[in-house]
């Protein structure tokens, strides 16, 4: 298996196997890690593949997937009657199957239920898989908040602690930019992280329910009327906008909430 074991130096949440690799369960080597292979006289030992399993299981453990998106995956992803969707879906594939040689993120845009984050973690989890790098998800509003509260007196972790991982992975998703009004802080913050990833060719992958032009506000209002008012540029800025279109090919989404889809079909709408 092509696995890129370099790739665990790189800092994160905790990215080493605290196990050592080692599988107490596995049958095939019985927790050893090693099976032994005999070739006529000569005894040789390999690696059992019970390690690189665990391994790719403690960096999808620690990327931070929540509970909800843990079993996102390209494929369940139902693209039928849906043309955006479907390309979105080929525009990920793309991605997965060119990483590690991609230059830019991707940005989702999208309505709300579209699979836009259901996306982003399918691809996440994709590369973890093909190349062991590490790679951390992150709703935008939760490291804005971590490192809000960093700056409590009683706090027990630094700055820094936040941080370092999100500059540092190889692959960050970023979920819901522009969730959050900006203030300077947060607009700082956001471009600090954002800036330093692209200075040091860090992939970057996000989400964002706003529209990024008047344009497309005006077209995503013809059949959502209950979006906000507000288009990406207006919740983060020119500055920071322009910074997205260098860093992220953008991928419109456009569709029905599955959410509401999905709800209305199990218990049996009467609308
Ligand atoms: N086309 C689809 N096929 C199967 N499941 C879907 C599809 N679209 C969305 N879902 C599921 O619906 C739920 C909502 O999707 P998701 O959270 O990815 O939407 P989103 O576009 O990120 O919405 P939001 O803008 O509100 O964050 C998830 O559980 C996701 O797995
Ligand atoms: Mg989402
Ligand atoms: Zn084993």
């Amino acid at each position: 298996m092509s696995m890129n074991v370099t790739s665990q130096t790189d800092k994160s949440r905790d990215a080493k196997p605290s196990t050592g690799g080692r599988d107490s369960a596995c049958v095939a080597c019985g927790g050893t890690g090693w099976l032994i292979e005999t070739q006529g006289t000569i005894e040789k030992a390999r690696r059992c593949d019970c390690v690189s399993r665990r391994i790719m299981e403690k960096l999808i453990s620690n990327a931070g997937i929540p509970q909800r998106y843990s079993d996102c995956c390209i494929d369940t992803l139902n693209a039928k009657g849906n043309d955006s969707l479907r390309a979105a879906k080929k525009v990920a594939q793309k991605f997965i199957d060119d990483y590690p040689a991609v230059t830019a993120g991707l940005l989702f845009i999208g309505p709300p239920g579209v699979g836009k984050t259901h996306l982003a973690v399918a691809i996440l989890k994709e590369i973890v898989h093909k190349t062991g790098d590490t790679c951390i998800f992150y709703d935008y509003r939760d490291v804005l908040k971590q490192i809000q509260e960093t700056y409590n007196k009683e706090s027990q972790a630094s700055e820094m602690a936040i941080l370092e991982p999100v500059l540092t992975c190889r692959l960050l998703v970023l979920d819901e930019i522009g969730a959050r009004r900006v203030t300077d802080w947060a607009h700082d913050t956001i471009f600090y992280i954002l800036n330093q990833r692209y200075s040091n060719s860090r992939i970057t992958i996000m989400t964002s329910n706003f529209p990024e032009s008047k344009l497309s506000y005006d077209k995503a209002m013809q059949t959502h009327r209950d979006l906000d008012e507000y288009t990406l540029v207006d919740r983060i800025g020119i500055r920071l906008d322009s910074r997205l279109h260098e860093m992220c090919r953008f991928v419109r989404i456009e569709g029905e909430d599955y959410r509401k889809r999905n709800i209305q079909e199990r218990y049996g709408s009467t609308g």
